[in-house]
């Protein structure tokens, strides 16, 4: 059978997607009966930026599921020294059973998965972060229950890979998104994660806006992330100043539904994108997001990896 990878929502039917967030709340549910569902298994792990979540909830995973984690830092691989991507994916496809890779630029993702005959997880890159929404739909359903059909998403601030990846998760799950940027740090290639939005699901409501009000307006789930991406220090003072307008806070929360709750994939900067008593203040359920990150992800590697 021919490998899969976990690179993006877009590589998935919504059925395939449905099933996974299913057998995610099972082993959440009933963790004892998969403690040998992927025994002797090896995941590799390269991590080229920081992490805590995406780390920890792999390796605790998959040791969970009775396997091991090996980490790899791309500085301590030969890769920081030149070796080319096809060669380590094929040398690592001879000793790991699967490999995590939390990359800077989303091509180098594409091409470990080419050459690798291993599946490929995609732990984050300057386009997209499909693992972290997989778990942000376990919370969801959690809190609203398992048909999500018609809520409604609003993203607000800089628009960046968990922009991505939360349009691809609404498209699949039913739900409609608004996302509230000033044009300056709007999505860029708009159109063309539109097409493919709509493609996945023709009436699914998706509102790119710099009105906060409009964008929020009745809004079940609230998500930001943070302003200054990992590799894109730069222009960090710049956006403290172009995106405070775009803060959520007590006041922007106030233009949701009144059960409406409050996300954030982590890490946070509490002053920057969202104001304490928000992100700590009974709506939020950020802990439960990150939770998640291993259920949701233990499902994904049993279903890539279970032979
Ligand atoms: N949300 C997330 O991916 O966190 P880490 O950067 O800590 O892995
Ligand atoms: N947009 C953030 C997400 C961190 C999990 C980043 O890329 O740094």
């Amino acid at each position: 059978m021919k490998k899969r990878d976990f690179i993006s929502l877009l590589d998935y039917s919504s059925d395939e997607l449905k099933a996974m967030m299913k057998l995610a709340h099972e082993m959440k549910a009933k963790p004892d009966d998969y403690t040998d569902a992927l025994r002797g298994q090896i995941l590799g792990m390269i991590f080229q930026k920081n992490s805590t979540r995406t780390r920890l909830s792999f390796q605790a995973g998959i040791h969970q599921l009775g396997g091991t984690g090996f980490f790899l830092s791309s500085n301590d691989l030969q890769l920081a020294r030149g070796e080319t991507i096809s060669d380590t994916a094929n040398v690592l496809s001879r000793y790991v059973n699967a490999i995590m890779i939390r990359a800077m630029y989303h091509n180098d993702v594409e091409q470990l998965a080419k050459y690798a005959s291993v599946p490929v997880i995609n732990g984050l890159t300057d386009y997209n972060h499909p693992c972290q929404v997989m778990a942000d739909m376990q919370t969801i359903q959690e809190k609203f229950g398992h048909n999500v059909e018609g809520l409604k998403l609003c993203y607000l601030g800089d628009s960046n890979n968990m922009t991505v990846s939360l349009i691809c998760m609404c498209a699949h799950f039913g739900m409609n998104m608004s996302i509230v940027s000033p044009e300056k740090y709007a999505l860029k290639d708009q159109d063309v994660i539109k097409t493919k939005a709509l493609k996945i699901r023709g009436d699914m409501k998706l509102v790119f806006t710099d009105n906060v009000q409009e964008g929020v307006d009745g809004a079940h789930v609230i998500y930001t992330d943070t302003w200054t991406s990992m590799g894109m220090e730069g222009d960090r003072d710049q956006k403290l100043k172009d995106l405070d307008y775009y803060r959520v806070n007590k006041k922007v929360m106030g233009y949701a539904d009144s059960d409406a709750i409050f996300m954030h994939c982590l890490p946070a900067h509490r002053g920057e994108e969202v104001s304490p008593d928000v992100i700590d203040g009974s709506q939020s359920v950020i802990f439960d997001e990150a939770e998640n990150r291993m259920h949701a992800q233990k499902a994904i590697m049993y279903t890539l990896m279970k032979n």
